[in-house]
């Protein structure tokens, strides 16, 4: 019920307030960053985003499949994309620390669960970057939540519905927030 309040609120506000800076064509878009924030619209300087947090790629028991958690200052390197054919593409060591694969998405995301980045060919998504920067699934940019994960880390999923869940945006984004 708090969630649904909140998803609305931040609907409302996205409906509110016209992005001030547009990105490029989202085909453009390469080498992003994934950031989680309260805020719609995009700023120059992802610094200023409310309540702005970075992501990285997270695999808690060594399992096949990232998933992407929010990470406070201090990380070593953030993880960058790219979106193609809905999917999203980003390097990384493979499992165990063994070996350097381009990581996709994991297809079709679906509702309840994490977003995943498997080291695999992918069938095409549904994900997509609305007006070059929001990060949606099947069009929809309201939807994603934060929750909480293994190991104490907040980890991103699609429609969430734990209570620990706290809804987002995600906006792609050229330079880190911290
Ligand atoms: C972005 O904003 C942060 C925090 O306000 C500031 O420290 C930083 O210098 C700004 N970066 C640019 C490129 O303006
Ligand atoms: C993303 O696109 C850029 C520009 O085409 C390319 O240099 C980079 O290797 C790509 N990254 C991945 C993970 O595919
Ligand atoms: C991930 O997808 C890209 C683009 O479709 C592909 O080039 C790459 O080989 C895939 N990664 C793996 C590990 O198969
Ligand atoms: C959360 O989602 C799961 C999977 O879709 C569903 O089985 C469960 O009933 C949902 N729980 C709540 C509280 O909505």
């Amino acid at each position: 019920m708090r969630t649904t309040t909140l998803l609305t609120a931040l609907a409302a506000a996205c409906l509110a307030a016209a992005s001030p800076y547009p990105r490029a064509a989202a085909a453009d878009l390469t080498d992003f960053l994934l950031v989680t924030t309260t805020q719609c619209p995009s700023t120059a300087n992802s610094s200023a985003l409310a309540n702005v947090a970075a992501t990285s790629l997270f695999d808690p028991y060594d399992q096949q499949n990232y998933l992407l958690r929010t990470i406070d200052a201090g990380y070593g390197s953030l993880p960058t994309f790219n979106l193609t054919s809905g999917d999203l593409h980003t390097a990384a060591v493979g499992p165990e620390g063994v070996g350097n694969y381009v990581y996709n998405s994991t297809g079709t995301v679906t509702a309840g669960q994490e977003l995943q980045l498997s080291p695999a060919a992918e069938s095409a998504g549904n994900l997509g970057l609305k007006d070059g920067y929001l990060l949606t699934v099947g069009g929809l940019e309201v939807g994603w939540t934060i929750c909480d994960g293994a190991l104490e880390q907040h980890v991103i999923y699609w429609k969430g519905n734990a209570s620990s869940c706290t809804p987002t945006y995600i906006h792609a984004v050229a330079k880190a927030p911290y």
